[in-house]
């Protein structure tokens, strides 16, 4: 059977930077800055995007091509290519798991950003203009209390179902027709969304003069002037790797299932740094100059961090619809806020599906109509779990271990399956091959030995300041472990399921056939 392929090469480069713009860049990426640091978090940053992000772009989109060519698009398939080792496969189960785990919980968020969009339109919360207030309309809507704004979870749910239901029928027209689609009409709105929202937020200047040191220019500061004392905590430089990973999409398995569906000669190269750059524009320019600026603008610097380390979805969820209630046209800057969300959202939501549904193409020869209702059918049924169990933990214990631990573990094995077992010769060749820019040589020295080397320390500091506290859920409370607990059955099934899946495939002689054409 034919491999679906993208149609043109701008519809691969806006599918590609669909993937990584997402809920990362304009929530994760705020509430990470401010939380470590604000400027200080930004030299780690760059120095993670430099020397880990675009290196294992480069190596996921070669890997990904390279593995198309034998019909297989995700890592099972792709590191049996890459390392005869009977092993290999079962390694590649990590590229499988990853993605579908942050699926389960992305999607309710993502299904939060459609149901506020509709909520700022309508003028629902309109009136909740403390902190205490919209808190209460979140927490109402999500259903972790039942108060004056919501009696139960029928909004939620119902908004979380028409999420699901879009995803579905996205991943049902297959890569050009659906996904690619998709990116062509999302990315252009979203650009364009995102650019008037820096604008409006740009031209408030001090909005309240009683206050004069709340400003934008001073929420500015906060996020660009370096406090290069904060540099000594490792804390810090784990975060901004883990923020580079999530942003970009690297270490999960997700870039290389879009990759499988380019030709032998198409570039990756600069498709690689086309995808990088608009995901760092939309993230440190727009990401960086929308939910920061505004809340130290109304709340003050102190406020702000506080805001943010409340806890993940505050800043957009909470402070942002305050915010907005105090500007003229409000409601409509409210909805604009929420849509590029969700459009962020749903364009990443579908890669995060993709492994798993190609892996069933490929692997297990099914059709595309089978793996997406099946699939689909799945993560819905595993995603109600987050929808009810969201007091709980249920979330942050998916996000840690998939989120954090997941990719920086898949993220050191791949750079080491592609440049010292497969060979930083064969490695190179594959990236450079078609390449439309010329590779700087350095990045060969950085790939082969400063990106794995960074990954390890990474690993190694976590391992031993953290591994134990995290599995022993130190500090957790006793009503949300069984929760906790529920969450990693949950995974280590997932895992278990994949496992079996791959050894299937292998009877069948999946992985050996298409092999031997090498
Ligand atoms: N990069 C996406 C974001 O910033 C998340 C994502 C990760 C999407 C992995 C697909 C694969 O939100």
């Amino acid at each position: 059977m034919e491999r679906d392929r993208w149609a043109t090469k701008i519809g691969l480069i806006l599918a590609l930077a669909g993937n990584a713009v997402g809920l990362g860049n304009f929530l994760r990426f705020p509430v990470q800055a401010a939380g470590n640091g604000g400027g200080a978090f930004m030299i780690p940053y760059f120095i993670s995007l430099l020397l880990l992000g675009i290196p294992l772009m480069w190596t996921e989109l070669s890997m990904g091509r390279f593995g198309g060519q034998y019909g297989h698009g995700t890592m099972p398939g792709i590191f049996t290519l890459l390392w005869r080792h009977p092993a290999a496969k079962y390694l590649g189960v990590i590229g499988l798991f990853l993605p579908i785990t942050v699926f389960i919980y992305y999607v309710c968020v993502e299904s939060w950003t459609l149901g506020f969009s509709f909520f700022s339109l309508a003028g629902k919360y309109r009136g909740a203009v403390t902190q205490e207030s919209m808190g209460a309309f979140l927490h109402g809507y999500q259903g972790i209390e039942h108060n004056a704004y919501f009696a139960g979870r029928g909004w939620m749910y119902g908004f979380f179902v028409v999420t699901c239901l879009v995803n579905y029928l996205v991943l049902r027209k297959g890569i050009s027709g659906g996904i690619e689609r998709l990116a062509n009409i999302g990315m252009p709105l979203l650009i364009v969304m995102a650019i008037v929202l820096v604008v409006r937020v740009l031209t408030l200047g001090t909005p309240d003069p009683a206050y004069p040191d709340r400003s934008v220019s001073n929420g500015l500061g906060f996020i660009w002037n370096p406090n290069l004392a904060m540099l000594r905590s490792p804390r810090v430089w784990l975060a901004a790797a883990g923020q580079i990973f999530f942003t970009l999409s690297v270490a999960f398995g997700a870039v290389q299932a879009y990759a499988s569906y380019l030709r032998r000669d198409d570039d990756v190269a600069l498709s690689g740094i086309a995808t990088a750059s608009t995901n760092e524009f939309c993230e440190v320019i727009c990401g960086g100059s929308i939910a920061i600026p505004i809340a130290c603008a109304f709340f003050g610097i102190a406020a702000t961090q506080a805001i943010a380390q409340g806890g993940p979805f505050n800043l957009g969820f909470q402070t942002m619809p305050i915010v907005f209630q105090h500007l003229p046209a409000g409601n409509v800057f409210g909805a604009m806020w929420f849509g590029l969300l969700f459009i962020a959202g749903i364009t990443s939501s579908v890669a995060l599906t993709l492994p798993a549904i190609s892996f069933f193409i490929d692997e297990l020869g099914w059709t595309r109509k089978r793996a997406v209702n099946v699939i689909s059918l799945f993560t819905f049924g595993a995603a109600n779990l987050v929808v009810f169990f969201l007091a709980h933990g249920f979330m942050d214990e998916l996000d840690f271990w998939a989120g954090t631990f997941g990719v920086v573990l898949l993220g050191l094995i791949e750079i080491v399956v592609f440049f010292w077992i497969f060979g930083s010769n064969r490695a190179w060749e594959e990236i450079t091959r078609g390449a439309h820019i010329k590779v700087p040589r350095a990045y060969r020295f950085i790939m082969k030995y400063v990106t794995p080397l960074f990954l390890v320390t990474i690993l190694a500091a976590w391992i031993k300041t953290d591994i134990r506290r995290v599995f022993t859920m130190e500090g957790a409370s006793p009503e949300s472990r069984p929760y906790m607990w529920g969450a990693r059955i949950l995974m280590l099934g997932i895992i278990t399921g994949f496992t079996a899946l791959v050894a299937v495939a292998a009877r069948r002689g999946s992985f050996a056939k298409k092999r031997e054409n090498l």
